[in-house]
């Protein structure tokens, strides 16, 4: 016991005590959201021009946007509706945004009880059907009269596991809703996604589409050295 504890004193110390490797080690971690996304200012641009008429209390267009894996995605859309929340609280602009991962969440019931405790609606882990927990949703979205933004991230999993029928029915949705607006922004990873698409989910989706090009050697080497900077 005294051993173990002489020991562990020991590895404490020596890491108390030796140099720091990291200045910050969380600017590391691969949900890390930068203050800056170079390259990318396009697609910034693009999404701020398409998500702003909310500000002034309209419905803003659906997004579709797809690029391959690692190319910027999801900091993007995080990094605009960051900033468009802010903008919305400075105006008073009746926002709310939900942004949830399709891949992570799994099921449609489970993304259904993201967008209901969103809106602060508790539904069970189980228990009720899909139609329920959406009915839910939609009742408690319209009675909080409110424009929301949905972010329905690596939506290709999830479509590909089950089908379209999450999003058939959130781009229906408008129609049954009298005092809020859903606008939907789905990110894929998977541009064939659109083949799995019934047409009319497909250009209701893709009121704008947003494409993300990978990143050439010298902008990934770029990006890189001023993550480097932040993090040693
Ligand atoms: N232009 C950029 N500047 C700085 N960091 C970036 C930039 N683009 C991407 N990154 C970083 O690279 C990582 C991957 O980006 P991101 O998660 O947004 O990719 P993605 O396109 O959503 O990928 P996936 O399809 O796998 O979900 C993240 O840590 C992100 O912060
Ligand atoms: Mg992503």
């Amino acid at each position: 016991m005294n051993n173990h504890t002489n020991l562990l004193d020991e590895v404490f110390e020596k890491f108390v005590s030796t140099a720091r490797i990291f200045r910050d080690r969380e600017v590391l971690r691969h949900d890390y959201l930068p203050e800056k996304l170079p390259h990318r200012e396009a697609q910034i641009k693009t999404l701020g021009e398409t998500v702003a008429p909310v500000l002034k209390g309209a419905r803003c267009s659906n997004v579709f946007i797809y690029g391959k894996t690692g190319t910027g995605k999801t900091a993007v859309t995080k990094y605009v509706l960051q900033h468009l929340e802010v903008k919305a609280k400075e105006l008073g602009a009746p926002v709310k945004f939900c942004y949830v991962n399709c891949r992570l969440a799994g099921t449609e019931y489970r993304v259904f009880s993201v967008l209901c405790r969103n809106i602060g609606i508790s539904v069970p882990f189980t228990g009720l059907s899909v139609g329920e927990v959406f009915n839910r949703f939609k009742n408690g979205l319209d009675v909080s009269k409110k424009l929301l933004i949905i972010v329905l991230d690596e939506i290709d999993a999830l479509i590909k596991a089950r089908g379209d029928t999450l999003l058939y029915e959130l781009t229906r949705i408008n129609e049954t809703l009298r005092n809020s607006k859903v606008s939907l922004i789905g990110i894929s990873n998977d541009l064939r996604l659109k083949e799995f698409l019934d047409p009319r989910v497909l250009s209701s989706l893709s009121e704008e589409e947003i494409v993300f090009r990978p990143y050439d050697a010298s902008e990934l080497k770029n990006i890189l050295s001023e993550r480097a900077k932040l993090a040693f």
